[in-house]
């Protein structure tokens, strides 16, 4: 996809189709949008009145153009209220711009829309609308759905000397479109051996420094929660460490570190019934977020150290397996009651956020499809959000309300802890039903010792059955764009 931003007015444009913002008190046109229904000969005026339009956000319409105007076609794209203009709107907007104009098989697109804060991020927005919108992951089809003409450049009007910001919208999505395909690649594709492969084509790619430990340097480092849950699978663990430097002295110093489960059977304690295991192959969408946002820093290059972590392996049963009650050591020393194989992330996770502590660093994020009690709190659109700092959690909300991405912060609620106390262990690794997604948390907690921690519940917002709009149906590449977001505040 091509862009290219202009000063061009929209009264003047000429190009195949063109999309225009409306906000709920502009339908009856005036200035510069009643010359240009002029020259289309009342076809704007015209289809709000057929269609009831009534400029809300995330509404659209769209109609052809007769005679010998100079467009074929055109949108309109719903704002809303002027007050309530975020910049969500451009990006849910823009996106169903681009589908619409793609299904009328357009292959050029002019797009006007207000601007939003400043016309770089208004720039970003509409680009990261389009491509995340357009995007289709067909690796696993035999044939194309769609064939003849595509759409090929979007002209973003009003927006002229934003192309920086072109560039660094399409540098985030490539970060988004890696996190998609790797969370759809199914088990029998993706596992800890492919996704170190992939670790090692971003460190070729961007430079990045990378440490790859495989099970007996796992051993070595007493990481026997990572190693417990990696017991029964056939194929071996790896623990993936990519570290990003910047030239000089940086400026703060970053791990996030992402749950890295290729597959979760449950282990002994399978996943029977209504408990989706054939969805079990997103159990890494916290892996792919982290390499997501290391392809996007790697190309951007701010002033941040950054390392991506993820203890990556799949939760099997064999005769070899975990059984339900053994006790595991962490690499910080503390002992844990496996009351439940199917709490897997969490004992893979104390061990990579012991890593990441011993590292120094100013904060650590973790992300992970951790909880189902997080998808029933929270649904599948918003991520829990656990913090020791309030800093931190302030951070990454501000990043997040940035990218139109929603996050929830939830409590670190100490007493809770009981849920987890064993009778010969430290802890179990999983407490009473009620509360599940803060055990959870509370349990992580215990492997980060003085740094500021925050940790993310991606459980529900990592897949989406139904159409999200820009955000895509199947794998969503959550969170890659506030992490982004984040790293460069
Ligand atoms: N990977 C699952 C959590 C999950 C559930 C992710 C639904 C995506 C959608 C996790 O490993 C798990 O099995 N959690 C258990 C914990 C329980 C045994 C305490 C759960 O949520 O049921
Ligand atoms: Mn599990
Ligand atoms: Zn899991």
């Amino acid at each position: 996809m091509e862009f290219r931003v202009t000063d061009t007015l929209r009264s003047d444009w000429t190009g195949e189709t063109l999309a225009i913002g409306l906000f709920e008190n502009e339908l009856s046109l005036s200035g510069d949008l009643a010359q240009l229904d002029e020259k289309l000969a009342g076809t704007l005026q015209e289809l709000i009145a057929e269609t009831g339009f009534e400029g809300k956000a995330g509404h659209s319409a769209s109609t052809r153009v007769g005679g010998n105007s100079p467009i074929r076609k055109v949108i309109l794209i719903g704002l809303g209220k002027p007050e309530d203009l975020k910049l969500e709107t451009l990006r849910v907007g823009a996106g169903n711009a681009a589908r619409l104009a793609k299904s009328i098989k357009c292959e050029t697109l002019g797009i006007s829309l207000p601007v939003c804060e400043t016309p770089a991020a208004s720039t970003q927005a509409i680009v990261e609308g389009v491509e995340l919108a357009l995007y289709q992951d067909n690796r696993f089809k035999s044939e194309l759905e769609e064939k003849g003409l595509k759409l090929e450049q979007v002209e973003l009007l009003g927006l002229a000397s934003t192309e920086a910001a072109v560039t660094h919208g399409q540098t985030v999505c490539s970060g988004v479109f890696l996190a998609r395909e790797l969370i759809a690649a199914p088990a029998n594709t993706l596992n800890a051996l492919t996704m170190a492969e992939i670790a090692e084509s971003l460190a070729q790619d961007y430079g990045f420094e990378l440490e790859i430990l495989d099970q007996e340097d796992c051993a070595k480092l007493g990481m026997g929660a990572f190693l417990g849950v990696a017991q029964a699978a056939e194929i071996p663990p790896k623990f993936i460490h990519l570290i990003y430097k910047p030239e000089k002295a940086p400026r703060r110093r970053l791990a996030i570190v992402g749950k890295g489960l290729t597959f979760d059977s449950g282990g002994l304690n399978l996943k029977v019934g209504a408990s989706s295991i054939e969805m079990m192959k997103t159990d890494m969408g916290g892996a792919a977020a982290t390499f997501g946002a290391a392809k996007a820093v790697g190309q951007l290059k701010p002033d941040v150290e950054v390392h991506f972590i993820s203890a990556v392996t799949e939760n099997m049963i064999s005769g070899r397996a975990m059984h339900p009650g053994d006790f595991l050591t962490a690499s910080n020393g503390k002992t844990i009651e496996v009351n439940n194989t199917d709490a897997e992330g969490r004992l893979t996770l104390a061990d990579a956020l012991v890593f990441a502590d011993k590292l120094g660093v100013d904060a650590i994020v973790d992300l992970a499809t951790l909880t189902g009690a997080c998808v029933v709190a929270l649904g599948n659109d918003i991520a829990g959000l656990w913090s020791t700092s309030d800093n931190l959690a302030m951070e990454l909300e501000t990043a997040a309300q940035v990218t139109g991405e929603k996050l929830w912060r939830m409590p670190l609620e100490e007493s809770y802890f009981e849920g987890l106390k064993a009778i010969h262990a430290d802890m179990k690794n999983t407490g009473p039903r009620s509360g599940g997604a803060i055990t959870a948390a509370l349990f992580l907690k215990q492997f980060v010792k003085e740094t500021p921690w925050a940790h993310l519940d991606i459980a529900g917002t990592v897949w989406a059955d139904k159409d999200n709009g820009y955000k895509s149906t199947g794998a969503t590449g959550f969170a890659v764009r506030m992490l982004v977001q984040w790293v460069l505040s």
